[in-house]
């Protein structure tokens, strides 16, 4: 049974003053911030706390700037940017769907094995993808641009279609392109690992993953504005007591006191750690492969993309072993199916699979409440431009 707090509203609790009862059970104290939760609730909501505004992103100098958002914006739509012209990052990454796809796992030329995760957090991310395959927000685009099974293109068409659709707007924010248009130079497709790529004189093949680079930020400074707001767990935080129900602040209590936080403790509901719960693929494929691929990667905040100082990668350890990265919890009820590779179609088997000892087992009735208090980690929308689908 639950030691819940008796519900505050104002009146109740001027008469419990008045009368001197100590309705509340001996684990309940005067909560400023959230009145009626449990003192270890109370103990942990300042590291629930909103996080406020966007961190930096210090790999790149136009994150915040409207007009590099802007191009973001139309290069995110353009289907052009895949090998037949039938692909576009929106294509898993669907506006009605927060920018998620509902999908277990992706389909873009092919099928894909990983579970397409809501944009609307990936500002605050540290590392991007489920296994951090990438360590800036600018560097992920390109792993969907060149996978074969997601847009199946190459940084050589990327810099051509630049050129040929984007060339002021992109001049305009990044400089002048190199002379594309000499094909001698420079093929009309080409990615390492395919002919013709290693055949390119070494600088030019910089300025090629410059321009890959360079759509990254713009792509990058798009998907900051997609970032969500605060819902109705902050208006809680902030004492409107009634902005949970019964039933979710018992769900809160569990979230808190069966170790959640432990993972899953901060604004966002995630710790933006790598963990090993268990839930691996065959073959291995976790936060460890991905700190190998990175190392012999320019597109990183140690390579020479990077607008800010240089940061070196850390080394794989025995804890990125089948790791993968917490995933925020905000509407999270809205992201299904669930896991790295879409495993649970429902949420509870999520929340219980976790093995021990990262969750403890839980009662029907507690996961049954631990779900209904996640649907209350709703957040706001962002705001329309950019949260729709462009003009055309
Ligand atoms: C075929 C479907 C598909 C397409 C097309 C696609 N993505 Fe993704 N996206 C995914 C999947 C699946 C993941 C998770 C990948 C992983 O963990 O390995 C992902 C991850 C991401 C992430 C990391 C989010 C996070 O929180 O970790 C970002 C950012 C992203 N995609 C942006 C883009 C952009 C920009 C494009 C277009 C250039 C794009 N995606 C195209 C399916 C797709
Ligand atoms: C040891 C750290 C840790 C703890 C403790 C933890 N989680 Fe998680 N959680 C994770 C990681 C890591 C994942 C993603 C794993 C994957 O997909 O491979 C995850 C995934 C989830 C998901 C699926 C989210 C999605 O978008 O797919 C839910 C829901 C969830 N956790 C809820 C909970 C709840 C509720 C608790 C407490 C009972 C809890 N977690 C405790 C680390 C943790």
């Amino acid at each position: 049974m639950l030691a819940l707090c008796p519900k505050p509203d104002q009146e109740r609790r001027v008469r419990l003053v008045a009368s001197g009862l100590l309705l509340c059970l001996a684990a309940c104290v005067e909560c400023p911030r959230a009145p009626g939760v449990s003192a270890a609730v109370c103990a942990r909501l300042d590291e629930l706390r909103w996080p406020g505004s966007l961190p930096p992103s210090p790999g790149n100098r136009l994150a915040s700037d409207e007009g590099a958002a802007l191009l973001g914006f139309e290069l995110f739509f353009d289907a052009r940017l895949s090998r037949d012209g039938s692909v576009r990052c929106a294509t898993c990454h669907v506006p009605e769907r927060q920018f998620a796809d509902g999908r277990a796992t992706s389909v873009g030329l092919a099928p894909v094995t990983r579970n397409a995760p809501s944009l609307y957090a990936s500002a605050w991310h540290r590392w991007q993808t489920w296994d951090g395959s990438a360590d800036s927000a600018w560097a992920q685009p390109l792993l969907a641009f060149e996978n074969e099974r997601e847009m199946d293109f190459t940084r050589l068409e990327l810099a051509h279609r630049v050129r040929a659709s984007y060339r002021a707007r992109y001049e305009a924010l990044f400089g002048p392109l190199p002379p594309l248009d000499d094909a001698g130079r420079f093929p009309p497709r080409g990615r390492p690992g395919l002919p013709g790529w290693e055949a390119l004189r070494p600088d030019d093949r910089q300025a090629v993953d410059r321009i890959a680079a360079n759509v990254g930020k713009a792509l990058e400074a798009y998907q900051r504005r997609l970032a969500f707001g605060p819902g109705r767990f902050e208006r809680f935080v902030l004492g409107d007591a009634e902005a949970l129900s019964l039933r979710e602040r018992e769900g809160l209590e569990l979230f808190v006191t069966r170790g959640c936080v432990g993972c899953h403790g901060s604004g966002l509901f995630t710790d933006d750690r790598f963990h090993a719960i268990g839930w691996v693929d065959s073959p291995p494929r976790a936060r460890k492969e991905a700190l190998a691929a990175l190392a012999a990667s320019p597109f990183t905040a140690a390579g020479p993309f990077h607008d800010g100082p240089n940061e070196p990668l850390p080394p794989p350890g025995p804890a990125d072993e089948g790791a993968y990265r917490t995933p925020s919890l905000r509407n999270v009820l809205r992201t299904g199916p669930w896991g790295h590779d879409g495993r649970f179609g429902a949420v509870e088997d999520a929340i219980t699979s976790h093995g021990q000892p990262n969750a403890p087992s839980l009662a029907r009735d507690e996961v049954a409440a631990l779900v209904t208090f996640l649907g209350a980690l709703e957040a706001a929308e962002p705001p329309l431009p950019w949260n729709g689908w462009p003009d055309r």
